[in-house]
């Protein structure tokens, strides 16, 4: 029966690709390209060694972008106030990759190396299930035979060993990582420890703001519907498609040190995890984009809105990009964004990003009527009536409630 493997090159799917064939499996392995730094044809050549039957290298970067990333700025989704879900966001995008490559292969599995602990099963599962009901899924790290036999990283070693597997030369990090065009996450070894401090050769996407230059870069970002659509930069240069933006805006951030966090999270299953990130371009569109909204929307879609967001930021982080209540809150939340159009201005500097500015042809803010300068068709008087209604109830108050105050 054939297979399709989510691969990334690594011991973990190199011993369970091998493990699968040993099992009677036909096995396809799929990498799907989302800008981790990565040598694919190296990749390739270790599966097919190993024994897989084929091996697909999909380039999906434009499409994470597109159509993850830039609606992810455009809602300003936030986990739990910092973690603008790099990794949650990616699941749904590789998913889809891996469902066209089962069905392009006329495979009926889908088999991964995400661990029972952390919530990437759950996410890549719950995507699958529902672009191809059918499929069935293998998830060695759940298998009562697999995890017997591989309690740790030595058991993995040997079977590497025993099976001709190469292993990396190099010293595994102490840690876990994930990397995108989008972030790069570490997690777990020495990050367990809530109180250990990340050490400075970890951060792979940017550099200590300590380090970074003394001098500010300013740039200019437009939005058209609430996503990034020109950046321009002091030098002259600018740029419009979604992946060379990101990819210019993580340069910029990463050489100024901006979008490091480091957290304590709460994952679906309910444990906490402890996690270091670094977000470097995406935290800049962040920024620009939170300000341009309060700028342009309407004050009570704003807050409707708001309340939209924290619950897709929940459902994007539990895996439900692609669930009714997803689509549904995505639909809702892009309605709000074709309001969300002009340009904002800001510098970059020493891990801090400033807005200097911005301007909007979708704004509802009226100089004319907000100026201390002029009455226009304000009438001053009408705040005092206004004052006297709102202070009604605080009047009673103050009879019934003299102790609290
Ligand atoms: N905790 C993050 C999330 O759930 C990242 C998970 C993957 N990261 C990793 N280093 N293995 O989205
Ligand atoms: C994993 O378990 O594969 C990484 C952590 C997570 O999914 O939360």
């Amino acid at each position: 029966e054939r297979v399709v493997l989510a691969y990334s090159g690594g011991l973990d799917t190199s011993c369970i690709l091998k493990w699968l064939i040993n099992k009677g499996f036909e096995v396809i392995c799929y990498m799907g390209n989302i800008g981790q730094e990565e040598d694919f044809e190296q990749a390739r050549k270790k599966a097919l060694n190993i024994g897989a039957s084929k091996v697909v290298i999909d380039d999906i970067q434009e499409d994470f972008v597109a159509n993850y990333v830039w609606p992810a700025i455009s809602y300003g989704l936030i986990y739990e106030n910092r973690y603008l879900l790099g990794t949650s966001l990616a699941r749904p995008c590789i998913s889809v990759g891996l469902i066209n490559c089962v069905k392009n292969n006329n495979a009926s599995y889908v088999a991964h190396g995400a661990t029972g602990k952390g919530n990437d099963q759950v996410r890549f599962e719950l995507s699958c299930y529902t672009l191809l009901p059918d499929v069935k899924i293998i998830a060695p790290w759940r298998d009562e035979e697999f995890i017997a036999k591989f309690e740790g990283r030595q058991d993995l070693l040997k079977y590497a060993k025993e099976n001709n597997i190469p292993v990396s030369v190099s010293p595994k990090a102490p840690w876990s990582m994930d990397a995108n065009l989008m972030h790069i996450s570490y997690e777990s070894g020495i990050l367990e420890k809530p109180d250990n401090e990340p050490p400075e050769d970890l951060f792979l996407m940017t550099q200590s703001p300590q380090f970074a230059p003394s001098q500010a870069t300013r740039i200019e970002i437009l939005f058209e519907k609430g996503k990034p659509s020109l950046i321009k930069l002091n030098d002259g240069r600018s740029f419009t498609l979604p992946v060379d933006i990101l990819t210019v805006l993580n340069d910029i951030g990463g050489k100024n040190g901006v979008g490091r966090i480091d957290i304590v999270e709460n994952r679906f299953l309910g444990l906490k995890s402890r996690g270091v990130y670094e977000t470097p371009g995406a935290t800049i569109l962040h920024v620009a984009h939170t300000d341009l909204e309060t700028f342009c929307l309407d004050k009570e879609v704003y807050r409707i809105k708001q309340s939209l967001r924290d619950r897709l930021s929940d459902y994007v982080y539990n895996g439900f990009w692609f669930s009714p209540e997803g689509i549904y809150t995505r639909r809702c939340l892009d309605f709000a964004a074709e309001q969300v159009e002009g340009t904002v201005k800001l510098e970059i500097f020493k891990g801090s990003v400033t807005v200097l500015g911005r301007s909007s042809n979708t704004s509802t803010y009226n100089e004319d009527l907000v100026s201390m300068d002029r009455h226009s068709t304000f009438s001053p008087q009408d705040a005092t009536g206004f004052i006297n209604i709102q202070a009604l109830r605080l009047k009673e108050y103050h009879k019934s409630a003299l102790k609290y105050i």
